[in-house]
């Protein structure tokens, strides 16, 4: 079974056993990510813009929740963890190194672990990257994130293709980014919610 199908189920199982329950306790989980016009998001393990207001918007989202990434974009972040937010690492390799605050473990076992922490806090789950782990989670996620980066650089990861059959934007949470010396792109960060059916 591919490792997608193992975490639908599973979520699915958490969800048929207590309903509505886990949501509350991991509050939202939320794919947030900066996307070029072609889906890309990454090259060479990098980023592949500059664009500080974006990344402000990241910050003051992000801070004071959780966020879990992918053990190729922990190390793109020179394996220190970002700061006042609960770092989650997701890797298979159980000897992965990485300091005490920090979390390291598998997919499944992360967001079992969030769900433990989450019956004592109402924090959001931001997934924040990269490729893979995006892949795996757009469709357990309640909302989507999206820089629109005006820009049609190309890179070697894509974020998965948002099927608006099941996702609506969120109207009046539109922010534009406009071009300058700070940003070298003009983006807008558009907020998906998951249609429920
Ligand atoms: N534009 C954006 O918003 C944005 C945001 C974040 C990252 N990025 C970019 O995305 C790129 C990295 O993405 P990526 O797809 O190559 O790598 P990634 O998703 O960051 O990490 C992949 C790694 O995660 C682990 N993994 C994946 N699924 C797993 C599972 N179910 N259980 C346990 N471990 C699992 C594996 O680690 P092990 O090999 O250790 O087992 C795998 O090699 C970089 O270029 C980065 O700059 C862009």
């Amino acid at each position: 079974m591919r490792p997608s199908n193992q975490l639908n189920n599973w979520f699915n199982h958490i969800k048929q056993n207590n309903t509505g329950a886990l949501i509350t306790m991991m509050n939202k989980l939320i794919l947030i990510a900066a996307v070029s016009n072609d889906g890309s998001i990454g090259n060479d393990n990098g980023l592949l813009f500059k664009i500080r207001d974006d990344m402000r918007n990241f910050r003051e989202t992000t801070i004071g929740n959780h966020v879990i990434m992918g053990r190729k974009t922990w190390e793109s972040l020179g394996r220190i963890p970002l700061p006042k937010r609960f770092n989650h690492i997701v890797t298979n390799n159980s000897n992965l190194q990485a300091c005490k605050t920090v979390s390291v473990a598998n997919l499944n076992k992360t967001l079992a672990n969030i769900k433990i922490m989450g019956t004592y806090s109402d924090l959001n789950v931001y997934v924040i990257g990269g490729g893979e782990i995006y892949n795996q989670t757009i469709d357990l996620a309640d909302e989507l994130i999206i820089t629109h980066v005006d820009s049609n650089k190309t890179g070697d990861v894509k974020f998965p293709t948002i099927d608006m059959n099941k996702w609506i934007e969120e109207v009046g949470c539109r922010k534009y980014i406009q071009q300058d010396q700070w940003n070298e792109c003009s983006a807008t960060i558009k907020h998906y919610i998951k249609l429920r059916k």
